[in-house]
């Protein structure tokens, strides 16, 4: 396996290392004018724009397996090598709890044993910290929450149920309402973090919580992986799902790079997109 891609932006044109390449995108020095954190998001995509299909076994969605693959993942595991927090969702813990999910930074692979190195080279506990987006705050309490030294967050909706709050505060974590009855502000949940002392978030999550963000305006960078394959089919989930935004939100590209190696030689492209 070749382990280079090459740059095709910012140009000159450069063939470049895969390993490290989003490592070396340094986001933990990424300072913010608003002194607010930095907040990054990550998707694998196909052609025709599907991040998840129906699984298999009939279970709502997954990650299409067509555009999963080793080089992708290991700049997903780049990016959350980085980050402080990482947001998930309740549905991330109700997947988990049925055994369709994973730890999301996968310090115990060998193939990244090096991002755990950095991480303690960084002074940086082995797993980020979670923070948990649920409206419904129904999930079970699985043991990746109560992982040793990790500090779990949970933000939802306005008047939860005070009884499963008192739950998940004894056995999970902080509750933080942040919104009204509806959604989660992102806004709100970003300030929330930033008073806790987060200062890189990485957003693991779906296309309701990319809408929040973007919506709220708080979303800094958006990483998109596109797989050269067109999946087709019906239900599907697309990179951001929810109302159309007031105003249109507009990105800028911060880097590019064709991956020829990926998925049998069909080849992917890593683009990344800074908000404009
Ligand atoms: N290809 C990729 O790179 C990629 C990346 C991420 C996810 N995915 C896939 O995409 C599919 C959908 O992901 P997902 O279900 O995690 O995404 P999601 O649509 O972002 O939302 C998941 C959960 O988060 C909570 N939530 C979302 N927005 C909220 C809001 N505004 N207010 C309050 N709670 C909110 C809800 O939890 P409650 O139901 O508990 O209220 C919701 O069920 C999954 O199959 C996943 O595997 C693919």
């Amino acid at each position: 396996m070749l382990n280079t891609v090459i740059q095709l932006y910012p140009l000159p044109a450069a063939e470049r290392p895969l390993t490290n390449l989003y490592l070396h995108h340094n986001l933990r020095r990424l300072n913010q004018s608003s002194g607010l954190p930095f907040v990054y998001a990550n998707f694998v995509v196909s052609l025709d724009g599907r991040i998840a299909i129906p699984h298999p076994a009939g279970h709502s969605l997954t990650v299409p397996k067509a555009i999963a693959n080793d080089r992708d993942w290991r700049l997903f595991q780049e990016l959350t090598a980085q980050a402080d927090i990482i947001i998930s969702s309740g549905r991330y813990l109700r997947d988990y709890a049925d055994g369709r999910a994973q730890e999301i930074l996968q310090t115990d692979d060998p193939r990244f044993a090096d991002l755990r190195t950095w991480r303690e080279e960084q002074g940086l506990a082995p797993l980020p910290d979670l923070a948990i987006i649920s409206g419904s705050l129904n999930f079970p309490i699985p043991d990746i929450l109560t992982a040793a030294g990790r500090r779990v967050v949970i933000f939802t909706t306005a008047n939860p149920d005070p009884q499963r709050v008192r739950e998940l505060e004894t056995h999970a974590g902080q509750v933080i309402v942040a919104g009204d009855d509806i959604t989660v502000d992102g806004a709100q949940m970003v300030q929330s973090l930033h008073d806790l002392g987060y200062r890189t978030i990485y957003s693991a999550a779906g296309p309701r919580v990319l809408h929040l963000l973007l919506q709220s305006g708080v979303l800094n960078r958006l990483y998109l992986t596109y797989a050269n394959r067109l999946l087709g089919g019906f239900p599907f989930a697309a990179i951001v799902e929810g109302q159309t935004f007031p105003t249109a939100v507009g990105m800028t590209l911060h880097s590019l790079y064709h991956d020829p190696q990926a998925l049998d030689g069909l080849g992917q492209l890593f683009a990344a997109y800074n908000h404009a």
